[in-house]
């Protein structure tokens, strides 16, 4: 198998930055060699850091997969569910790139950033640029514990790596990256009772609530709860906020061995069991944009630069 990117598994970081592009032209091999630069600047602060943690991963959007690397594609790869319910909505951009970078001090993601940025800028535009943040005890900005329930230890590999059964593409990940907006101001006014129904845990423990409750958060997305659904649909969630004083939310990245446990929680958390049974949380947050990728293994993006 094919050794995964460092920041498919990565421990969550105080700090990253999300950074998406287009590309402008049709030099696949020039980009493929770039690519595995980008590796290289990865591993070079990483050795030279080691304090700050710092991981990376280059993900290739699905509508772009076949012209950066042409030949056998990944066996799942599949566009982003664009999904529009009601007032409710799921946007999906076609971005060529994703690139994601971590670690524990600011100034190394930003130094990291700069230098992918420039040996990729003669090839590609970038579109979007969002930096993260770990908020009080790894919390999203709506004031509950992040990622409590992620897969921990050997089984963050399992969930969130291709494995064997599609060789040439074994440790490598499905990627789905969303950009939620969240509107605080008015979630702040409603009462932490309310806001621990909606998001099914409770607020200062996070333990799961014990009311019975379809549209809350935790029974939208906990699928091995739900009928017909395989006991595996796990994924490992990289999620972290973004704010400024203008704009708070969170940056939601999915990694996993498949593309269809994240399709069916979206799908869940947007239709619901039944009319309006939806994931309330939607009611407070809404995703600006989303996009589908696949991010190879280091092998993989060594092999193909030359
Ligand atoms: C604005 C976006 C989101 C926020 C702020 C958010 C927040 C949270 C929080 C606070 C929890 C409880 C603790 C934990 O993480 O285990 C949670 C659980 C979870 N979320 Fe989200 N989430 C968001 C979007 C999503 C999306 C888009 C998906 C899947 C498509 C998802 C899947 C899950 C899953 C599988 C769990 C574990 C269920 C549980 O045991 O509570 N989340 N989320």
């Amino acid at each position: 198998m094919g050794q995964p990117q460092k920041g498919i598994c990565a421990e969550p970081n105080l700090h990253a930055q999300f950074l998406m592009y287009n590309v402008l032209d049709d030099d696949a091999q020039a980009l493929r060699a770039k690519l595995a630069r980008v590796l290289e600047v990865f591993d070079y602060y990483d050795h030279e850091h080691y304090e700050a943690m710092v991981s990376g991963v280059i993900a290739v959007g699905v509508q772009y997969w076949s012209e950066l690397y042409p030949g056998p594609r990944p066996k799942e790869l599949t566009p982003f569910p664009d999904i529009e319910v009601a007032d409710r909505c799921a946007p999906s951009q076609s971005y060529d790139l994703f690139i994601q970078i971590r670690a524990d001090r600011l100034d190394i993601v930003h130094a990291v950033a700069v230098e992918v940025n420039q040996l990729l800028s003669i090839h590609v535009e970038l579109v979007e640029d969002t930096r993260a943040f770990r908020y009080l005890d790894g919390r999203d900005l709506n004031g509950f514990v992040l990622a409590d329930d992620n897969p921990r230890g050997p089984e963050r590999r399992e969930v969130a790596v291709v494995g064997d059964y599609d060789l040439d593409f074994a440790g490598g990940s499905y990627i789905h990256a969303q950009r939620y907006r969240h509107d605080l101001p008015r979630w702040n006014l409603i009462s932490d009772k309310r806001q621990e129904q909606i998001m099914g845990r409770q607020k200062e423990h996070n333990l799961p609530t014990q009311e019975a409750n379809l549209s809350s958060h935790y029974t939208r997305t906990r699928l091995t709860d739900l009928p017909g659904i395989e006991a595996h649909a796990r994924q490992l969630r990289q999620s972290m906020p973004y704010a400024n004083m203008q704009v708070q939310g969170e940056y939601f990245v999915s990694c996993c061995h498949s593309p269809r446990p994240f399709k069916a929680m979206l799908h869940s958390m947007y239709y619901g069991a039944g009319e309006s049974d939806y994931d309330a949380w939607l009611d407070y947050t809404n995703a600006e944009m989303g996009g589908a990728f696949f991010a190879p293994s280091i092998d993989f993006i060594q092999d193909n630069a030359i």
